[in-house]
C-alpha cells in the first residue's frame, strides 16, 4: 500500500524525469486572479502562463497544488461529510505544458503513470472525451488500446473544463476507475453515473481557449495541457478502499478525533468526524496562507468552515475546543510536504482555539433556539428566513451551518427570506450613518462600503496581486471611467496596498491594466473597511469592472516595515531603560525614518540613549522571526501586549511579537511560542525576522510638550548612510587636525585650550601696546586746560578689555582724563573714557562719552563719572571724536 506522501512523490518524480519542472504549491489565496476566491485547481498559478501574459523559464511543469473548493464556481462545502469524495480542501496532482506537448503526449503520460507507475490494471480504466473530439478518441485507441465502448463521448460541460467565468479553458478527457460490480453505479453518461462504482480520477484538459468575458472566447497563443488528479481519490484507489475518508491520511485524523471525543466514527457519527477532519485541513491551510476568520470575504468563508466543524465537535459531545487538539496529527501527516503548516502551527492552533471558545459561548443557545423554532417543521419544510437571520446575527450561525443542522431531518432554510432580513438590517445601518455628522462628507464612502463590502487586504503576504476595479471616484463622486491626466480614487475588491493607519504611512505604487496605468500616490482607509487608492491616471482610461495588476512600491514598503518593527523594539527598550511610565503618545513610520513620542518628564541623558540603542539593536542581532497572531483583546492583555491607551480596539486584535525574552535558541517548531520580548497590538506591516531591520540609530531626542519626549531614528540603509556621513565628517576633522578620528576630541580640546591661551596672551600684548609709554614717556600725555589728557585708538579689543585698559591708564597718569576708542573689524567703535577721581568734580566721564559718541554716529552712552562707555557705528570718525572731547576740555 502506498501512503499519500509516497503517491505524491511518485507522481512528481515521474514528471520530473520527463523534463517537467517541479513547482511548489502556490498559496490558497490566488495572487494572479481577481475573480477567484481560492486556488481551486492545479492550473490556477499558471493561468497567466497559459494566456501568454507571463513567461517562465520552463515549458513543462508538474505540481501538487493545495486547493480549496468552498465559495465560487467550484463549491463543495455543503456535501462534505455526507459523501465519499467531497472535500473543501484537497490536493491536485497535475502536469502542465505551456505550448509544448499537446493531446498525444498528455494521454501517453497519463496512461503511463496509471498503468506503469501506479500499476493499475488497464481493464479497470475507461475514459470520457468531449463528443466532437475525434482526435482524443484516436489517441486513446492508439496509446491505450481502449475499445470504443470505453471511450465515452460526452456532450455536456462535464467535458469542457473552465476555471471560472473567465480564464483558460478547453475540451477535456476524464479517466475513470471502475471499483467493481460490487458497488452500485453506472459508467459516465449513463443513468446511474452518480453511483460510486465509476470514479473520475484524472482530468486531462486540452487548453485551447481563453474565456475573456461571458460569450467572448479567443484562442490561446499555443495549445496547452492542464491535468488534474485528486490525490485523495487516487490514494483511495491505490489503497484499495472505496472511500476517500478511508485513506491513511484521513484515518489518522479521524482516529485522533475519535480518541479526543471518545465517539467512534460509525453510524450517525461518521459524518461529524469526516466534517471535522476535512474542515480542519482547509482551516489550517487557509490560516497558514494568511486568511483569518472575519465577517466578510475569504475570512468569512473560513469562519463558516470552522464553525461548521465546531458544531460537529459539539454534536460529538466535545466539552472543550477540539479542533486545535487535532492539529499536531495534521502537521505530522502533511507538514513535510507543506512546511508552511509547521511554520504557522502556533498561529493556527491559537486561531482555532479562540474561534471555538468564542463560538461555544453562543452555540448552545443558538441550537436551542433552532430546536424550538424547527420543532413544528416536518421533512420537506423550510425554516423561516428571519429565524435563520437571527441565528446568524445573534448567535454567529452562518446560514450553511443552519442548513447543515437541519439536513438530517430533511428541512431546508428559506434563503430568500434570510437575504431579505439581511437587506433590512443593512438599510437600518444606512439610515444610521446617513444621519450622523460625519456622513455629510463621507456619505459616498459609506454608500460604497454598503454596496461593495469591505476591501480585502492582501499586503501582509504579498506586494502584488490582481484585482477587479469596483469603483472610481473623481472629486468625491462616483464615475464610470477616468482618463489620463485625471486625479482619481480607485477602489478594488482586494489590494496589497496598506492604507495609512497606526502611524504607518500609506503605500504608493501602480495599478495597471491592458489599457491604462494609474500611479497610486497614497492609500487611505474609508468607511470602516474600504481601502482607497488615491493618485493620477498616467496613461489610458480606466473603467469600472476592468481587471488590473496592483503593485506596491516594494522597496519603499520594505523600508517602512523596517522602521515599523524598529519602532516596537525602541518602544520596549525605552520602557526597560527609563521605566514603566513610558507610554506611546504618537508615532510616525515612514520609509525615511521613524518618529516616536512618549511620556517622560526630562531629557534623556547621553548614557540612556546609548543604552536604549544598544538594547534595541541586541534584539535586531538576535534575528528571530517576527510573529503575528490574532486573539481576543483580553487574551492579548493577559499576554502583556502593549496597547495605546484610549484607542478603540475590536474584540479581536492583531498581536505582533518579536525578540526572545530569554535567549537560548528558537522554540521547538510547533510548540507554544516562547515569551516574546516585545508584544504589541498592531495592524501594521513588519519585517519577517528582526535581523531584517539591519540597524537602529537614534538621531534626535527632544521635547514635544510638557512631559513628552520625541525620538527620531533611522534603520537599514538610511542608518548606514547617516553613519557613513558622520564618519566622513570625523575623517575630515581628523585630517584637518592631523590626527586619527578616535583622537579628534582630545586633540580638539588641546587646540581649543591653546587658542584660549593665545587669545589671552594677545589681549595682554595689545594692552601693553596700547599703554605703551604711558608713565615713562610723559610726552604721550598732553595738557589741556591744565588737565593731563591721553587718547588712543586701538584695535581688536572688546568693551571689557577697554575698561581694564582705561583703569590701568588712569593709575599710570595718576590724575587726568584717558580716552580709548576700540575699533572692531566691522568698523564699529567702542569709546571708553576714564576720569581720575580727583577730576570727576570738574568733568564727568559720562558727559565726555556722550560728546564722543555723537561724533561716532552713536547715541547715548553711560557709566559713572569716573568711567563711561558708548558705542558708535562710524569707527572712521574716531579722530573727530577725540577732537570733540579735546574741545570740550579746552572750554571748561
Ligand atoms: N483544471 C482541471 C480540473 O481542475 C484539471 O479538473
Amino acid at each position: 500500500m502506498k501512503s499519500v506522501n509516497e503517491i505524491r512523490a511518485v507522481f512528481l518524480d515521474y514528471f520530473r524525469r520527463q523534463g517537467h519542472e517541479i513547482v511548489p504549491s502556490a498559496p490558497l489565496v490566488p495572487r494572479n486572479d481577481p475573480s477567484l476566491m481560492f486556488t481551486n485547481a492545479g492550473m490556477v498559478p499558471f493561468k497567466n502562463v497559459f494566456t501568454g501574459l507571463e513567461k517562465r523559464p520552463y515549458r513543462r511543469a508538474t505540481s501538487a497544488q493545495k486547493c480549496v473548493r468552498a465559495g465560487g464556481k467550484h463549491n463543495d462545502l455543503d456535501n462534505v461529510g455526507y459523501t465519499a469524495r467531497h472535500h473543501t480542501f484537497f490536493e491536485m496532482l497535475g502536469n502542465f505544458s505551456f505550448g509544448d506537448y499537446f493531446k498525444e503526449e498528455a494521454i501517453y503520460h497519463a496512461w503511463n503513470v496509471l498503468t506503469k507507475e501506479f500499476e493499475l490494471k488497464p481493464e479497470k480504466l475507461l475514459v470520457t472525451i468531449y463528443h466532437t473530439d475525434d482526435e482524443a478518441a484516436a489517441f486513446w485507441k492508439k496509446i491505450a488500446g481502449l475499445p470504443d465502448n470505453k471511450i465515452i463521448r460526452i456532450a455536456t460541460a462535464d467535458n469542457f473544463w473552465a476555471m471560472g467565468d473567465t480564464g483558460p479553458c478547453g475540451p477535456c478527457s476524464e479517466i475513470f476507475y471502475d471499483h467493481g460490480d460490487k458497488i452500485f453505479g453506472g459508467p459516465p453518461g449513463s443513468a446511474d453515473e452518480d453511483g460510486d462504482r465509476f470514479i473520475e480520477i484524472w482530468n486531462l484538459v486540452f487548453m485551447q481557449y481563453e474565456q475573456v468575458a461571458p460569450g467572448e472566447r479567443r484562442d490561446l497563443p499555443h495549445p496547452s495541457i492542464d491535468t488534474g488528479m485528486g490525490l485523495e481519490r487516487i490514494a483511495a484507489v491505490l489503497q484499495n478502499v472505496h472511500d476517500n475518508y478511508d485513506i491513511d491520511l484521513f484515518r489518522a485524523l479521524i482516529h485522533a478525533s475519535e480518541q479526543a471525543t471518545g465517539v467512534k466514527a460509525v453510524g450517525e457519527w461518521q459524518a461529524s468526524h469526516r466534517v471535522i477532519a476535512d474542515h480542519l485541513r482547509s482551516s489550517a491551510f487557509l490560516i497558514a496562507d494568511g486568511v483569518l476568520p472575519a465577517n466578510e470575504g475569504r475570512g468569512y468563508v473560513l469562519r463558516r468552515i470552522m464553525r461548521r466543524a465546531m458544531r460537529h465537535a459539539q454534536l460529538l459531545g466535545a466539552k472543550e475546543p477540539l479542533l486545535w487538539r487535532l492539529l499536531p496529527v495534521l502537521v505530522q501527516e502533511m507538514g513535510q510536504a507543506y512546511p508552511e503548516l509547521i511554520r504557522a502551527q502556533a498561529l493556527i492552533a491559537e486561531t482555532l482555539q479562540l474561534e471555538e471558545k468564542r463560538f461555544r459561548k453562543t452555540l448552545e443557545r443558538g441550537l436551542s433556539l433552532l430546536d424550538d423554532e424547527s420543532a413544528g417543521l416536518a421533512a420537506g419544510d423550510s425554516l423561516a428566513g428571519d429565524i435563520a437571520f437571527r441565528l446568524y446575527d445573534t448567535y454567529g450561525f452562518p446560514p450553511d451551518l443552519t442548513q447543515d443542522a437541519l439536513r438530517r431531518r430533511n428541512i431546508g432554510v428559506d434563503m430568500a427570506g434570510f437575504d431579505k432580513a439581511m437587506a433590512r438590517q443593512k438599510a437600518e445601518a444606512r439610515r444610521h450613518w446617513a444621519g450622523s455628522g460625519e456622513a455629510a462628507t463621507e456619505a459616498v464612502w459609506f454608500g460604497l462600503r454598503d454596496k461593495l463590502g469591505a476591501v480585502e487586504f492582501l499586503g501582509y503576504d504579498t506586494d502584488k496581486a490582481e484585482a477587479a476595479i469596483t469603483a472610481l471616484l473623481r472629486n468625491g463622486e462616483e464615475v464610470a471611467s477616468v482618463k489620463a491626466g485625471q486625479a482619481a480614487a480607485v477602489l478594488c475588491n482586494q489590494t496589497p496596498f496598506y492604507a495609512e493607519s497606526g502611524g504607518q504611512i500609506g503605500d504608493t505604487g501602480t495599478i495597471s491594466g491592458k489599457n491604462f496605468l494609474f500611479k497610486v500616490e497614497n492609500t487611505r482607509k474609508k468607511a470602516d473597511g474600504l481601502i482607497v487608492h488615491f493618485g493620477t491616471v498616467a496613461k489610458g482610461t480606466i473603467k469600472t469592472g476592468d481587471t488590473a495588476e496592483l503593485a506596491i512600491d516594494a522597496p519603499r514598503r520594505l523600508a517602512v516595515r523596517r522602521n515599523h518593527s524598529a519602532t516596537h523594539l525602541l518602544h520596549e527598550a525605552l520602557r526597560r531603560v527609563l521605566g514603566n511610565h513610558v507610554a506611546q503618545k504618537g508615532a510616525l513610520v515612514s520609509d525615511e525614518r521613524l518618529r516616536f513620542d512618549f511620556s517622560h518628564p526630562k531629557p534623556l541623558t547621553k548614557q540612556e540613549i546609548t543604552e536604549i540603542e544598544a538594547l534595541a539593536n541586541s534584539f535586531i542581532l538576535q534575528n528571530t522571526p517576527v510573529q503575528t497572531r490574532i486573539m481576543a483583546l483580553d487574551e492579548a492583555r493577559a499576554l502583556g501586549a502593549r496597547a495605546l491607551f484610549g484607542e478603540k480596539y475590536g474584540d479581536e486584535v492583531r498581536v505582533v511579537s518579536m525578540g526572545l525574552a530569554e535567549a537560548g535558541g528558537l522554540p521547538e517548531t510547533g510548540s507554544k511560542p516562547a515569551p516574546a520580548w516585545s508584544i504589541e497590538l498592531c495592524g501594521g506591516t513588519h519585517v519577517r525576522q528582526t535581523g531584517d531591520i539591519g540597524l537602529l540609530h537614534i538621531i534626535t531626542e527632544g521635547a514635544v510638550a510638557a512631559g513628552q519626549r520625541r525620538i527620531e531614528a533611522l534603520t537599514g540603509a538610511a542608518a548606514r548612510r547617516y553613519l557613513a556621513g558622520q564618519d566622513e565628517i570625523a575623517q575630515a576633522a581628523a585630517a584637518a587636525l592631523k590626527t586619527a578620528p578616535r583622537n579628534v576630541a582630545e586633540r580638539l580640546a588641546v587646540v581649543l585650550e591653546e587658542r584660549r591661551k593665545l587669545e589671552k596672551d594677545l589681549q595682554e600684548a595689545r594692552k601693553k601696546l596700547a599703554l605703551g609709554g604711558v608713565g615713562d614717556n610723559a610726552e604721550k600725555v598732553e595738557m589741556i586746560n591744565g588737565l593731563p589728557f591721553m587718547a588712543k585708538i586701538v584695535a581688536g579689543m572688546g568693551s571689557r578689555e577697554l575698561k581694564s585698559l582705561a583703569d590701568q591708564a588712569k593709575s599710570q597718569i595718576k590724575s587726568g582724563i584717558v580716552v580709548f576708542i576700540g575699533l572692531a573689524e566691522d568698523k564699529k567703535a567702542v569709546l571708553t573714557i576714564g576720569v581720575t577721581q580727583d577730576k570727576t568734580k570738574l568733568v564727568s566721564a559720562v558727559d565726555l562719552v556722550r560728546i564722543g559718541a555723537a561724533a561716532l554716529g552713536g547715541t547715548g552712552g553711560g557709566g559713572r563719572a569716573d568711567m563711561a562707555q558708548a558705542g558708535g557705528p562710524q569707527g572712521d570718525k574716531a579722530e573727530q571724536a577725540i577732537a570733540a572731547i579735546r574741545r570740550k576740555l579746552a572750554s571748561l
